[in-house]
């Protein structure tokens, strides 16, 4: 390893540390306020949950990034304007979801997390899932595998499909729910079981650590699967997308129509639940 690398993988694990501590606060603040029965709560585009939590951890972690690096650049969810923005990575950016599994969260569930992910030089380079309810942090960086409070992780062991627990989640309105349905159908008749969390962050992690052997969905975003991504594949998990849609996005953030699996049921479920070969 040179200077320059040294200095960079020294800059990252400082990232690292910051994050996690970022998203363990921003994880208890979550949990404090549901206990206190503080979430008012509103709609966007008259579907999407938002509580005052969401907002309240979003502005906590923006907040302590600005302080800290002030030139980096965000995409968070809950920022204006955020839906329609598409970075660009030029500079060091932050890619966040302050709760990831809303609506599980806001009716007391414990399948929620904060999802806080850093990318450099145009690559996903940190990320960090943290699920409060279990005060389980998931981390990983770039080549260096992926962590459970800690603990390296790996994806299953699982050999075939038809053994698999496949976790999926659908979208918060109807618009291609007939596709989705029909293609949920054609994965629960080749696996032993699917799940829905409610969290594609959490389902990401779950990957990682071999609780459950794949995750797809069709309509998620950069901020619900950057971070989980990074640590899923650090874990050994393949990951691609059932469709050739980039909705405009950098291929290295996009989120939707991600698949994450272990690598041996990867490819069977990868071309059952294809876009191309799964019609309305
Ligand atoms: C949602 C969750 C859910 C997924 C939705 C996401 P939110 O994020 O990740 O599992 O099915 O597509 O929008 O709204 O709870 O941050
Ligand atoms: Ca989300
Ligand atoms: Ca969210």
């Amino acid at each position: 390893m040179n200077s320059a690398d040294k200095t960079e993988a020294d800059f990252l694990e400082e990232v690292l540390d910051f994050a996690e501590s970022l998203s363990i606060d921003a994880g208890k603040r979550a949990l404090e306020m549901r206990n206190a029965g503080l979430l008012t709560q509103d709609y966007k585009q008259s579907v999407e949950l938002v509580t005052a939590a969401d907002l309240e951890v979003s502005q906590m972690i923006e907040n302590g990034i600005k302080e800290r690096y002030p030139s980096h650049a965000f995409f968070t969810e809950e920022s204006e304007g955020a839906a329609d923005r598409r970075p660009d990575l030029s500079e060091p950016t932050w890619i966040i979801d302050p709760i990831d599994g809303t609506v599980g969260y806001a009716r007391g569930h414990f399948q929620f997390c904060i999802s806080i992910a850093f990318c450099l030089e145009g690559k996903i380079q940190v990320g960090v899932v943290y699920c409060p309810a279990l005060d389980e942090l998931f981390t990983a960086t770039k080549g260096n595998g992926a962590f459970l409070n800690g603990k390296p992780i790996r994806v299953s062991a699982t050999k075939h499909l038809e053994n698999s627990l496949v976790a999926t989640g659908f979208p918060h309105g109807w618009a291609g729910i007939d596709r989705v349905i029909k293609r949920l159908g054609e994965v629960r008749n080749r696996c032993r079981d699917v799940r829905r969390s409610g969290s594609a962050a959490f389902d990401l992690v779950w990957v990682a650590c071999g609780r459950i052997d794949a995750y797809y969905e069709e309509g998620t975003k950069a901020w619900d699967i950057c971070a989980g991504k990074l640590i899923a594949i650090e874990a050994g998990a393949n990951h691609g997308f059932f469709d050739d849609n980039l909705k405009g996005e950098l291929s290295e953030i996009r989120g939707y129509a991600i698949l994450a699996a272990n690598p041996s049921v990867f490819p069977e479920l990868l071309e059952i639940i294809d876009i191309r070969s799964v019609k309305e």
